[in-house]
């Protein structure tokens, strides 16, 4: 599905991410574990064209999205993201954050699209909270309103930032319970995380990277038990 080739990026003098290369398969979810500042978040930003990446290639579906005919608002429509900090537009109502992408860009009629939305906020658990305004929701709340307005779009793969880490501890859970299930109807995801049982029991494989790229690429177990290319494991 994804094909990543001798990906490079780098800021200025700062090599972030060096000869970078992987495979995403449909259905894989994927969680990315490392230290801070070892580039997760602009290894998903440079997937996703948030970022240009200096050097590599980026096939999705057969597509070089690196290429300068590429079609990237397209591109970037297969590709859903999330954020740690949800991005929420605060003076729309939640479900007027869902619509708002599938009626400006797919140019989904209104009706069509509120009732798709208020589908994805019943899946995430907030179908009584479509007509609040984010200011109204917990954390926890708004970062699975995010998660419904990411599916509104039907991504064929959603790259989650740290989704969890803004929350109280109280909150975590029930956005974990949010991600899990989508893992388990198949949807194609990467997830960076810093919680390492979340981790392992959602993902199929798991990326430790480290300084400049990927350092483990397998199974939880592999990745977090028993690792070739680095110390003890970390469960
Ligand atoms: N826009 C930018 N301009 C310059 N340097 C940047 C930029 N974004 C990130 N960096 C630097 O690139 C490196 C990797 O950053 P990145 O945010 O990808 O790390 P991370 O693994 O996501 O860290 P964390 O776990 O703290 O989120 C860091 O040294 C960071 O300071
Ligand atoms: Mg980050």
């Amino acid at each position: 599905m994804i094909t990543i080739k001798g990906l490079s990026k780098s800021y200025g003098n700062l090599r972030v991410l060096e000869n970078v290369s992987t495979e995403i398969n449909k259905g894989e979810v994927i969680s990315i574990i490392g230290p801070s500042g070892c580039g997760k978040s602009t290894f998903l930003r440079c997937i996703n064209l948030l970022e240009r990446p200096t050097g590599g290639e980026i096939t999705i579906d057969g597509q070089n999205i690196l290429s300068r005919n590429a079609d990237v608002s397209k591109l970037r429509q297969k590709m859903g993201m999330v954020f740690q900090s949800f991005n929420l537009f605060s003076h729309l109502m939640i479900i007027e954050n869902i619509m708002l992408a599938p009626v400006s860009l797919l140019k989904v009629p209104r009706k069509q699209a509120y009732e798709e939305g208020m589908k994805y906020l019943e899946m995430v658990g907030l179908g009584a909270k479509a007509i609040a305004f984010p200011d109204e929701l917990s954390g926890g709340q708004k970062q699975r309103a995010a998660i419904a307005r990411t599916l509104a779009m039907q991504p064929e793969i959603v790259l989650f930032d740290e989704p969890t880490s803004a929350l109280d501890p109280t909150m975590v859970s029930e956005v974990q319970a949010v991600i899990r299930k989508l893992a388990a109807d198949g949807l194609t995801m990467m997830i960076v995380t810093h919680e390492m049982k979340f981790a392992r029991d959602v993902s199929s494989r798991v990326f430790y990277m480290d300084e400049k790229g990927i350092y483990e690429d397998g199974s939880p177990a592999q990745s977090l038990i028993y690792p070739k290319n680095r110390g003890p494991g970390l469960l």
